[in-house]
């Protein structure tokens, strides 16, 4: 396998330095936590190795939230991100054959590419408002796909697809005999009804998510794989034994003491993202330079700057880091034009989120010819 460095990460406000940014509209999740505010005491933790599949209580506590699923399905893994290089390293050899939506996160894509594995790409068009096309998938499928790879919410666009979608997908997996991988890394930050976890619904289906998005804990690298498959799982924890044999005790704690009280956090986390989509929502309406498909779920939304305006991207992207300290996600980032940028309102407060949209503005109208 060979691995290349993704621009995402390159160019992300943790390699670019949080102190060099100051409307910070780049990120996918809620504002970071502060370990204080968990009000979290891990005084009595011994730091053993964990248990393999990860600390049953929590498997345990993640299951309950669910109908169908058991601990036993639940593999903890280091981040959502850790849970997708282990399915597509365990499902995907240079001879099997992937189908997987572009734009997408970008490991979605990079670990297929670097295992070397045949691929063809859902491409998500702006003009069919980036909804998935079933029957393009369907007809993609071959002897050797092994796997549908699909993510809801999406990243970058903030569509969700509809049970029906889901189900068709699910259908068509399982009279091909291959899986489909659902990234639900959003799915905590739905407010209203929330599909039926994927995984619970066939042992053809995988579903990944964590802790990162919905409550601002990506620094304990904590999520997990579900599926019903029994081998699938066992598959999996080879996997994950070989990368890191077990999670961090530490994360694992927090995590858990964390998604007991989860409840009394969220909504505070659905109304900030709901006032702060409210502001955005003005702000595009009122933009005669961009155009969106409105984001359904996540915090994230992907507006295009319109095709008739001439502006020079670059200059545009770097005016709006230099000069206005201001950073959103780039095109791509996701292998998609520049014009296209990743706005994420569900980090920074109101003021700056409304100081970083005046700025896109700004910097935008500095750099149209
Ligand atoms: C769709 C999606 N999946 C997975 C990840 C990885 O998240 P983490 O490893 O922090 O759980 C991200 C992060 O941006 C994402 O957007």
């Amino acid at each position: 396998m060979k691995y290349k460095r993704m621009p995402i990460e390159i160019e992300s406000p943790e390699q670019l330095g949080y102190d060099t940014i100051e409307c910070n509209l780049a990120e996918s999740s809620i504002h970071d936590a502060l370990f204080k505010d968990l009000q979290l005491n891990l005084n009595e933790l011994i730091l053993c190795y964990g248990h393999h599949l990860g600390k049953p209580e929590l498997r345990e506590f993640i299951a309950s939230e669910y109908t169908d699923i058991s601990a036993e399905d639940i593999l903890i893994t280091a981040g959502a991100a850790a849970a997708l290089f282990i399915a597509a390293t365990s499902l995907l050899s240079s001879k099997d054959h992937l189908i997987v939506v572009r734009p997408n996160y970008a490991t979605n894509i990079e670990t297929p590419r670097a295992i070397g594995c045949e691929i063809d790409f859902i491409d998500l068009n702006f003009e069919t408002d980036f909804q998935l096309n079933v029957p393009l998938i369907q007809s993609l499928i071959k002897p050797n796909t092994k796997c549908i790879s699909i993510t809801t919410p999406h990243n970058p666009t903030g569509t969700v697809i509809s049970e029906q979608t889901l189900l068709e997908l699910i259908e068509a997996a399982e009279l091909n005999n291959c899986f489909l991988l659902v990234d639900e890394t959003y799915r905590d930050l739905t407010a209203g009804i929330k599909l039926p976890l994927a995984a619970s619904l066939s042992p053809n289906v995988i579903s990944v998510s964590s802790v990162s998005k919905a409550f601002g804990l990506p620094g304990i690298r904590i999520g997990w794989l579900i599926t019903q498959n029994k081998k699938l799982q066992e598959l999996f924890l080879a996997a994950k034994e070989q990368i890191f044999l077990c999670n961090s005790i530490v994360d694992e704690e927090i995590a858990y003491q964390f998604l007991q009280k989860k409840k009394s956090f969220l909504p505070a986390v659905h109304q900030k993202v709901k006032t702060n989509f409210e502001l955005v929502k003005i702000w595009m309406d009122q933009n005669p330079n961009l155009e969106w498909v409105e984001p359904q779920g996540g915090v994230i939304c992907f507006p295009r700057i319109k095709k008739e305006i001439i502006v020079n991207t670059e200059l545009f992207y770097s005016t709006l880091y230099n000069n206005y300290k201001t950073l959103v996600g780039p095109g791509h980032w996701f292998e998609m034009d520049k014009r296209f940028m990743r706005i994420g309102y569900g980090w920074p407060d109101k003021e700056s989120l409304n100081k970083g949209l005046f700025n896109i503005s700004a910097a935008l109208n500095e750099t149209i010819r």
